[in-house]
């Protein structure tokens, strides 16, 4: 009978040690809208970031690279501190996103000189 509790309290302890492990390690998920002709400014964040697109088709730009147009079901993948931006045709913008971690880090602004441009020419769609 003492072997049983012996191995009672040892495997208590082993979950004890496997819960301590996994706390804080949580990652931060939800569905992310913008409205149409919207320019999600570039921006990055500790935060290493998954979107899978449910829009039809959106624009992404990461870092200096030119903007490219992904389709419904694309999976994108920020990594840690990487900026990125997003800009939003005639259709609303849907997307699932993931934090994996630094859930709690800011996300901070990367200037770039052509917002105001890009901003301009996603008003004037569809007139
Ligand atoms: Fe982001």
């Amino acid at each position: 009978m003492a072997v049983t509790l012996n191995r009672l309290r040892m495997r208590a302890k082993n979950y004890d040690r496997q819960a301590k492990s996994y706390s804080g390690a949580y990652l931060f998920c939800c569905i992310f809208m913008l409205g149409p002709r919207t320019l999600y400014r570039d921006h990055n964040h500790a935060a290493p970031e998954l979107y899978v697109n449910l829009s039809e088709k959106s624009g992404w730009r990461f870092g200096t690279s030119d903007w490219k147009d992904y389709p419904a079901g694309s999976l994108i993948w920020n990594p840690s501190g990487a900026p990125h931006a997003t800009r939003v045709y005639e259709q609303p913008f849907i997307s699932v996103f993931v934090w994996l971690e630094n859930v709690n880090s800011r996300c901070n602004l990367v200037h770039c000189d052509d917002w105001e441009e890009i901003e301009h020419e996603l008003a004037g769609l569809g007139s």
